[in-house]
């Protein structure tokens, strides 16, 4: 069986090589992939929105099967053109995807069918947004309705910096078109949850959950990044919050996009804050999270591939999917300067034997060698009967992996471990 997997980071590296453990499939192409992964699967140098040169790639090497990894590709519509040439695919279709392509799309539905989240409105121009600012409770949080490389959410503290984030997203026009409109919403605090669900459409299964560290420096200090790490489970996520979720956000946002003839197939990624309320979504993604999946995927002891196809053949409420009671973490190493300026062409050099803990994200070819190519380079993941064992052993294999300039944090899993004390 020849499978396409589509995106180039550390998600679709764990991707494929947890596909791999299925001896049915024979290759697997990474569309562009990266140079660290090319003991892995065969590197097609075909860049991740070129849809149509996707479909036809698929059809002429007679693919299986494909995955949709990344969410450019999926709001673009890969899934319906690799479909429209008989490619069966692990994704939500267009349609479906706008769940994460448009936030105005989202939050309208979760108002519509009372699915809780944070209060909000929307705004098609910078004076009237400014015109609300003047009197909104601050903090308050400003989001580009459209996908923005992770960047489209400002937490402003203060009015001013409200009042500018809305001229930088919708006058100067930051992230572009998707900036057009915007969404102001309510400030929410408490502990932030991810989890990740499969979905054919009827049936949710929710995978193990997690939780990220999105921010550059130690202690959640500095800049918003793609996510410095992860760990899984997520201790703040009891079985009890567990079954509330199922109850008023999992299965209601599965019906509502039924109702709205927007069947989501593929992983829906659920982004939870455990409020005083109650939890709600932050945000929903149309795919696997980065670097949540560098910690589900080696938690899960099922077929990748055969749970993947049940989301698209419908089959998933008579399929098996299960998790072990272990713990992960993954330490992200990034090139210093991330998520600003940052050096690139460093060789990178990992072991053999820990190769297989080992997802890269940003790697390049250079005369035969593997360099850094990216900010965020590879994650490291390790898997434990504690929690504390996992990051133990996630240290371990980041003082084994080597590249110049390397940069990490040090407390992933730090906050995790205070919460499992108190419980
Ligand atoms: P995103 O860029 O969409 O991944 O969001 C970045 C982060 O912004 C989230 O992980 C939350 O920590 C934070 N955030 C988003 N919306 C809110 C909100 N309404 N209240 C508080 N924090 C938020
Ligand atoms: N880790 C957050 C995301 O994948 O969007």
């Amino acid at each position: 069986m020849k499978v396409l997997v589509v995106g180039s980071g550390g998600r679709e590296h764990a991707i494929i090589k947890k596909l791999k453990e299925n001896k049915n499939i024979t290759e697997i192409f990474a569309l562009p992939g990266n140079a660290g992964m090319q003991e892995d699967a065969t590197l097609v140098n075909i860049g991740a929105k070129e849809i149509e040169k996707i479909a036809d790639f698929a059809a002429q090497n007679d693919i299986d099967y494909a995955v949709v990894a990344p969410d450019d590709p999926l709001v673009l519509g890969c899934v319906d053109a690799l479909e429209q040439k008989g490619i069966a695919c692990f994704g939500p279709n267009k349609a479906a995807a706008i769940i994460e392509g448009s936030k105005v799309f989202s939050k309208n539905l979760m108002k519509k069918y009372n699915i809780p989240t944070a209060e909000y409105e929307v705004f098609t121009n910078a004076e009237s947004a400014t015109k609300y600012l003047q009197t909104a409770p601050i903090p308050t949080v400003i989001k580009a309705d459209g996908l923005a490389l992770g960047k489209g959410v400002i937490i402003a503290e203060t009015r001013e910096d409200a009042i500018k984030a809305v001229k930088s997203i919708m006058q100067d026009k930051q992230f572009g078109a998707s900036g057009d409109s915007i969404v102001i919403e309510e400030f929410l605090t408490g502990p932030e949850v991810s989890v990740l669900a499969f979905t054919d459409g009827e049936t949710v299964v929710p995978m193990v959950s997690s939780m990220d560290h999105k921010r550059a420096g130690d202690n959640d200090t500095g800049l918003n990044t793609g996510g410095m790490g992860t760990i899984a489970p997520n201790p703040y996520y009891t079985d009890a919050v567990a079954k509330e979720c199922m109850e008023t956000i999992f299965l209601p946002t599965i019906n509502a996009m039924n109702s709205e003839n927007r069947t989501f197939k593929g992983c829906l990624y659920f982004g939870l804050m455990l409020t005083a309320k109650g939890p709600k979504v932050i945000e929903y993604n149309c795919r696997f999270g980065d670097p949540e999946t560098q910690v589900v995927l080696p938690l899960l002891k099922s077929d990748l591939l055969t749970v993947m196809q049940a989301t698209t053949f419908g089959t998933l409420k008579d399929t098996k999917v299960e998790f072990s009671d272990s713990n992960a973490c993954c330490v992200i190493m990034a090139s210093k300067g991330y998520p600003e300026h940052y050096e690139k062409g460093y060789e990178i050099t990992i072991p053999n034997n820990i190769k297989n803990n080992v997802y890269v994200a940003g790697a390049a070819l250079n005369n035969g060698k593997v360099v850094t190519a990216g900010g965020r380079v590879l994650g490291c993941t390790a898997v434990a009967d504690t929690l504390q064992d996992a990051i133990t052993k996630a240290y371990e294999l980041v003082g084994n992996v080597h590249f110049e300039n390397a940069y990490y944090r040090n407390d992933i899993g730090a906050k995790a471990l205070k919460a499992n004390t108190k419980a």
